[in-house]
Parts: structure tokens; C-alpha cells; sequence
């Protein structure tokens, strides 16, 4: 069965979090297996990673920027791969999804940080504010084509 895992930051209202939980209800109706991470709940351990076929990424807008939390675990995914040489944790589908307060420039910095990890499958989803229902939908959609991406 194919691992999907969902790894996302959500902190202030739980915005980013509603998309993940869509997110991984599109790819469990697609036939994956998910689990989903909050990094706001703790550390996610890089070691772990190597054994999901793909992954969903998703953040709040901080300052332009992904959230701490998920930025920790690409630090840690590039010492573990440049340094420690570990592998799996390169070339793998994956999509991002993210939400703002107005702005939204996260998005160029997540479509830069996360191409080390493999190949960005559709179009990243955003939502201004809490995601309604049209915008679940496309969640819901996008894990359903990043599950289907899986020869
Ligand atoms: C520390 C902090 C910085 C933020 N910076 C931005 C920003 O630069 N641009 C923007 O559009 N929204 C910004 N926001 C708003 C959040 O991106 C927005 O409320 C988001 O939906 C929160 O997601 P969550 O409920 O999943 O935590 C910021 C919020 C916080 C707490």
C-alpha cells in the first residue's frame, strides 16, 4: 500500500490543519495509507521519512516565510542527506498547500524550499483565512491526484 505522509505547521487558528485533514481524506480515498505530523506538536524525526512514497507539505504564511517548525525539518532533511548521506529522502511526488492572512508570498518560498525533495505534482492550494468549502475540495482533489502520481 502506498505511505502518504501529511507534514504541515498549523498554530493560530487551526486554518493550515482543516486543509491537512482534507488533504489526507482525498489521498486515503485514493487507497493510501496517511499519517499526519503538525510540527507545532514537535520535532519530526527525519529518519522517519524515507519511508513514505510521497508527502503533502503544507504551512501557514509567517512573514513570508514557511513556519519554524517545518523549516527545522528541512534543515534536518539536508543534513541528513548532504552530511549523514541518508538515504530516501530525495525523489519523491509531493504537493504543498498553505494559508495567509492577505499576503500569501509563502508559496514562492515553499515551491523553492521543498523542489529538494522531489517532484511537485499540480498546483499549490492556498486559502486566505479559514479554507471554505471549494477550497477543501481542491484539498481533498490534490491528495487524490499526488496518491494517483504513484505508478
Ligand atoms: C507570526 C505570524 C506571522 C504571520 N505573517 C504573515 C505574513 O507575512 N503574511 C500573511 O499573509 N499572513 C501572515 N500571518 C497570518 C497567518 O499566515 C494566517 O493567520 C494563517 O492562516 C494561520 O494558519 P494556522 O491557523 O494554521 O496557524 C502571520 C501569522 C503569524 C502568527
Amino acid at each position: 500500500m502506498t505511505k502518504a505522509l501529511v507534514l504541515y505547521h498549523s498554530q493560530e487558528y487551526g486554518n493550515t490543519a482543516a486543509m491537512a485533514k482534507a488533504i489526507a481524506d482525498g489521498l486515503r480515498e485514493a487507497g493510501c495509507e496517511v499519517d499526519s505530523f503538525n510540527t507545532n506538536d514537535g520535532r519530526f524525526d527525519v529518519n522517519q521519512f524515507p519511508q513514505y512514497d510521497c508527502v503533502a507539505f503544507g504551512s501557514p504564511d509567517y512573514y513570508s516565510y514557511i513556519a519554524g517548525g517545518l523549516k527545522t525539518f528541512m534543515d534536518d532533511h539536508y543534513i541528513a542527506d548532504v552530511r549523514d548521506g541518508l538515504d530516501g529522502l530525495r525523489e519523491k511526488p509531493y504537493i504543498l498547500f498553505y494559508s495567509h492572512g492577505g499576503g500569501g508570498r509563502v508559496k514562492d518560498a515553499m515551491e523553492r524550499i521543498f523542489r529538494r525533495v522531489g517532484t511537485l505534482i499540480g498546483e499549490p492550494v492556498g486559502s486566505r483565512g479559514k479554507p471554505d468549502e471549494q477550497i477543501l475540495q481542491t484539498c481533498r482533489a490534490l491528495g487524490e491526484q499526488l496518491a494517483k502520481s504513484i505508478p
